[in-house]
């Protein structure tokens, strides 16, 4: 059967079980208000995604012998309310305006009401309803029904996972606030606060639910990491040079925000006094136009910025391609981990 046929049939069976288990989790309080924030954040979380987590989860448990079934679809949703949360709270944290092509979630509560406290109101109930899908998360992977002595296992790395997310997440804060990161930094900051939630855990999850050996799963980290590095390495290449209509986010953010991304940290380490005077003043600057964000992409390549994190991704695809040809890993699986891992690395989504 071809990967994409697999991969959508997989994706379609998701979202299925998001849909059942959202509407056996109805607003408790009839009142139209939360009413409709209930319905906000079911939108957000079943319109759109690449439900990447999910899929890695799930190949984590085939690789480790697991049959196809339904408890590991539910387990591996339980990723997507977890990642919904997140999502939901860094765009408050990150004051961004556009998500998977619409209005952010704080954007459309705070357009739900008018008048001087509207803005204030969207992020208090962006808080919320990201609060409320990390619970969620836990309420599914806690019921998806798979042995219990293997769910308390794969639980105690669910546990891991959000601690570090949360942990890179701080990270990411606190380089705003430092107004800088050096490559290193950026480097740890990325490991945190995507690598380890995005890939290695999803597939180590995946694995403890059907027992996998101490090996395998840290054969799925040798293979997980640097493949969630190149990941979040891409998304910086995309928020910056990508066009919103196919990423879903602002091209504008990261520059406007003055991420301090391992493109841009590469950036000031190799600039001329001029292009660094000129990235000083437009990183981070709210004010930056259309006009000088080419500037700054322009500096972005000029530097080699751009070309030095494109090879960054392609080592790290290769060190992640060679720990999984190295794994005692079910071939079907393998198979279907290596197209993902060339999908991840090079989407333009
Ligand atoms: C976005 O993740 C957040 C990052 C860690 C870069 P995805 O690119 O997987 O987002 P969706 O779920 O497809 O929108
Ligand atoms: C990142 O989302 C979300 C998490 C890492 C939890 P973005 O796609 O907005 O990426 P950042 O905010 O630039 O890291
Ligand atoms: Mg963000
Ligand atoms: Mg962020």
């Amino acid at each position: 059967m071809p990967v994409s046929f697999t991969q959508h049939h997989l994706g379609s069976r998701i979202d299925r079980r998001l849909n059942v288990f959202l509407e056996s989790w109805r607003a408790p309080v009839s009142d139209p208000g939360v009413e409709a924030a209930y319905g906000l954040l079911t939108d957000f979380i079943l319109s759109g995604g690449k439900r990447i987590r999910p899929q890695l989860c799930y190949w984590g448990w085939r690789g480790a012998g697991g049959d196809d079934c339904e408890e590991i679809i539910s387990a591996a949703a339980s990723l997507e309310l977890c990642h919904a949360g997140l999502l939901i709270h860094d765009d408050i944290m990150d004051g961004s305006e556009l998500r998977r092509g619409r209005a952010t979630v704080h954007r459309n509560l705070a357009g739900l009401h008018q008048g001087p406290g509207a803005e204030a109101f969207g992020q208090a109930g962006g808080i919320l309803l990201g609060s409320l899908s990390l619970a969620w998360s836990d309420a599914l992977l806690s019921s998806c029904g798979v042995d219990p002595v293997r769910l308390r296992a794969a639980h105690h790395l669910f546990d891991a996972m959000r601690t570090e997310v949360i942990s890179g997440q701080y990270l990411d804060i606190l380089a705003q606030l430092r107004s800088g990161a050096s490559v290193t930094e950026a480097l740890t900051m990325i490991r945190f606060k995507t690598a380890k939630y995005t890939v290695e855990r999803p597939l180590q999850i995946g694995g403890a639910l059907a027992g996998a050996s101490r090996e395998l799963l840290d054969s799925y980290s040798g293979f997980g990491l640097p493949l969630g590095e190149a990941f979040q390495l891409r998304d910086d290449v995309l928020g910056t040079f990508g066009s919103s209509s196919q990423t879903g986010k602002s091209a504008l953010d990261d520059l406007r925000e003055g991420k301090h991304t391992v493109l841009f940290a590469h950036a000031v380490q190799q600039a001329s006094p001029a292009q660094l005077d000129h990235l000083r003043s437009w990183h981070g600057n709210p004010e930056l136009t259309e006009e000088r964000a080419a500037e700054l992409r322009q500096i972005l390549t000029e530097t080699g910025a751009l070309a030095r994190v494109e090879e960054m991704i392609e080592e790290r695809v290769r060190e992640a391609v060679a720990a999984l040809t190295a794994a005692h890993i079910k071939p079907e699986a393998a198979s279907a981990l290596t197209v993902l891992a060339d999908q991840l690395a090079h989407r333009t989504k």
